[in-house]
């Protein structure tokens, strides 16, 4: 990929992630302030390399600069984001403002947020394309103007995994029932996108994010453990039933309070004995919760035990853990070390390998291990 290339991929990147964030935390929050930072400074970035940045969604492709793009996980979620707030392609000129990008990250980021006076700057521009047949594709000048904001109807994103996600953690942060076939379509999404792709982990980098915040780090871990157990020959019910025990394994984080979540650097003691109630706080709440598999009350519940039982919270001395709380170590682990802390940098594959090989057999399952690292080798190996 080259430079420009890559600095696109980064924009649309931190997009998705100020978005998800800023849904998830509001605007204000410092999380979303941060990666607002960081957003303007990748499209100032990329406005190096060409004229203005152009963004289109055509059927679900997104077409950028006028390059279709390859399909990858999160351009097409990206798309979906878009769409399901009725724009279909946005333009971002040389001279846009930190303030215009953030109206934007708020556009983005709620049903509301796309008020008119938001919707389109001097520097930014999204709407509707129209699609004339015989004349091309002409994105009208009115059309250009238009606010995204009449367009947008929530009921009717059958495919929005992101938003859903978002939404769904807000609902459990309410204390609301949590709607589980929003999960499950997100599980069923991912497996059919590694069905397309071949390459199920290629994704993971594109996921990958600055921050730790759970709806990143859950959708890691399902995307970790579905390559884990595909490269098990694990299909069907059980395949999805252990990609949605993922993507939940630390719901029980919402009920700790959010300044220990998000600190950065060490815990102290009391805080840390808090944060060790999140499996059993996870796995009640989803023992109470219709429809929810039951394994991922059982992951939750179990996936800071580790092979020896050393972790927590304790159990019993003949405790025998669930295969699928193994593969949530697994990934939980590799997650948690290549994602930067504020504490350090990410480590590179091969450190983490190194790690993840000395774990194996007394903290995580030795024969699971080496089979997630087989995948990884194969990620590391050029297509
Ligand atoms: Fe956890
Ligand atoms: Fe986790």
């Amino acid at each position: 990929m080259n430079g420009g290339a890559r600095n696109i991929q980064d924009v649309i990147r931190l997009l998705l992630s100020a978005s998800a964030n800023a849904s998830l935390y509001g605007a204000g929050h410092p999380q979303v302030v941060r990666l607002g930072a960081q957003l303007y400074d990748s499209i100032i970035a990329a406005l190096e390399d060409v004229e203005e940045l152009s963004l289109m969604i055509i059927e679900s492709e997104l077409i950028v600069n006028g390059m279709p793009q390859d399909f990858s996980l999160y351009l097409n979620r990206f798309s979906q984001i878009l769409k399901a707030r009725g724009i279909e392609h946005v333009k971002i000129l040389r001279g846009i403002t930190r303030q215009e990008v953030d109206s934007f990250i708020v556009s983005l980021s709620s049903a509301q947020g796309a008020g008119g006076e938001t919707a389109s700057s001097d520097h930014l521009r999204f709407g509707r394309v129209e699609v004339r047949l015989g004349s091309g594709m002409t994105g009208s000048g009115s059309n250009e103007a238009e606010t995204a904001s009449s367009r947008i109807r929530l009921p009717d994103m059958p495919k929005e995994e992101l938003a859903r996600f978002t939404e769904i953690y807000e609902m459990v942060k309410r204390r609301q029932k949590l709607k589980i076939t929003g999960i499950l379509d997100i599980v069923s999404g991912f497996v059919e996108a590694f069905r397309q792709e071949g390459k199920p982990l290629l994704v993971l980098a594109a996921l990958r994010e600055n921050d730790e915040y759970t709806f990143t780090h859950s959708t890691n871990v399902c995307i970790l453990n579905l390559a884990q157990a595909m490269a098990l020959g694990i299909q069907g019910q059980l395949l999805k039933d252990i990609g949605v025990s993922a993507m939940l394994h630390d719901i029980g984080k919402l009920f700790i309070p959010e300044e220990i979540i998000t600190k950065k650097g060490k815990l102290t003691d009391e805080e840390f004995d808090l944060m060790k109630q999140h499996p059993a706080k996870g796995a009640r709440y989803l023992m109470k919760t219709a429809g929810v598999p039951r394994m991922a009350a059982i992951v939750a519940f179990e996936h800071h035990a580790m092979l020896d039982m050393s972790g927590y919270p304790r159990f019993p001395a003949d405790w025998r853990l669930n295969l699928c709380s193994h593969l949530t170590m697994i990934s939980d682990i590799f997650d948690a070390t290549r994602t930067r802390r504020s504490y350090r940098e990410p480590l590179d594959l091969d450190e983490v390998t190194a790690i993840m090989l000395e774990m194996a057999g007394t903290k995580l399952h030795p024969v699971l291990t080496r089979n997630f690292l087989r995948i990884l080798v194969n990620l590391k190996s050029p297509s």
